[in-house]
């Protein structure tokens, strides 16, 4: 059997609903009951449109689901269910782990369970949550996500950019920090293959930004060189050919320019892990640091 888990916007609606209602349909009935019963078709595709969600399919067939709630600098996991036919294959930590990978830059991922359902939290316990409240008849249980990497080459770079790039989502605004040469546009190589975009991502120094379609009916990434530019203003003077509403934008060079064009935004810093060792020559790892950062 094939368990295969995406990230999904509104045009999932109908299948995520159909796992949600499936999976709490299956529960114990509880007092009062749950919430995620009263969820339609179009309340679904309102919270996919705005955050999205995964969606597990087992040979092609929807099983599992999740609807991301993102609240500053924790990521909720909203309506998180499997149906029971699919119980027992691996779905449910196939979620957790995909919810993990496509959540970078946020502090905490937390989920509420029901109080009555100990298997339910027994469950998140084992994938590394702990309760950090308790709220009859819900407890909020959290767990702490990694914040800093060290990446031993540039393909690592590149595959740490990949899960960068599927953790954001449309308007986002990624700034870069690091040294010439630290790394900024490898990592940038590994956005736009995460977010499935078209072209070679290059150093955009001569051109400021360069737009690379996306290729997957998802949000553009627009790369920026902010070094040799005046203001982040003149980015909107630009025209460029696309939204900065409607793509993934990454500054190289763009701590206190950006600030001005989002309120919420992911800072990346790039340093040197061996700076002032004499390390091997053919090795020259750096420290990646990754922060959501909203006002
Ligand atoms: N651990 C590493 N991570 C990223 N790049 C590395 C690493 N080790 C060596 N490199 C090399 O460092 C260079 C980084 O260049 P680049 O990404 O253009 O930097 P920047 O855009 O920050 O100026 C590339 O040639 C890359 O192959
Ligand atoms: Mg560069």
């Amino acid at each position: 059997m094939t368990l295969h888990v995406r990230r999904v916007g509104a045009d999932a609606a109908a299948d995520v609903h159909a796992v949600v209602g499936a999976a709490f349909a299956a529960r114990p009935v509880l007092d009062p009951p749950a919430d995620a019963l009263s969820e339609t078709v179009s309340s679904v595709r309102a919270d996919l449109g705005s955050h999205g969600g995964l969606l597990a399919t087992l040979d092609g067939q929807p099983v599992g689901a999740l609807l991301f709630g993102p609240r500053g600098d924790v990521m909720m996991l909203r309506r998180f269910g499997v149906v029971p036919a699919a119980q027992g294959h691996g779905v449910a930590s196939a979620l957790v782990d995909a919810a993990v990978g496509s959540t970078l830059g946020y502090r905490w991922l937390a989920v509420l369970a029901r109080e009555e359902l100990p298997a339910t939290s027994a469950f998140w316990q084992r994938h590394g949550f702990q309760v950090v409240e308790a709220a009859s008849p819900y407890l909020e249980l959290r767990r702490e996500l990694e914040s800093s990497w060290e990446i031993a080459d540039a393909d690592g770079m590149r595959a740490l950019g990949e899960r960068l790039g599927r953790s954001t989502r449309a308007g986002d605004v990624v700034v870069l920090t690091g040294e010439l040469g630290a790394g900024k546009t490898t990592l940038t190589q590994g956005i736009g293959r995460g977010l499935g975009v078209r072209g070679d991502v290059t150093s955009p120094t001569f051109v400021i930004a360069r737009v690379h379609p996306s290729l997957v009916a998802g949000p553009d990434l627009v790369h920026v060189d902010a070094y040799r530019l005046g203001g982040i203003a003149e980015l909107d003077d630009l025209d460029l050919d696309t939204s900065l509403e409607e793509a993934v934008t990454v500054v190289e060079w763009g701590a206190g320019l950006v600030e001005a064009l989002t309120d919420h935004r992911l800072e990346v810093t790039i340093s040197r892990a061996m700076a002032d060792a004499l390390g091997d020559q053919e090795l020259d790892p750096r420290v990646v640091r990754v922060r959501r950062v909203s006002a």
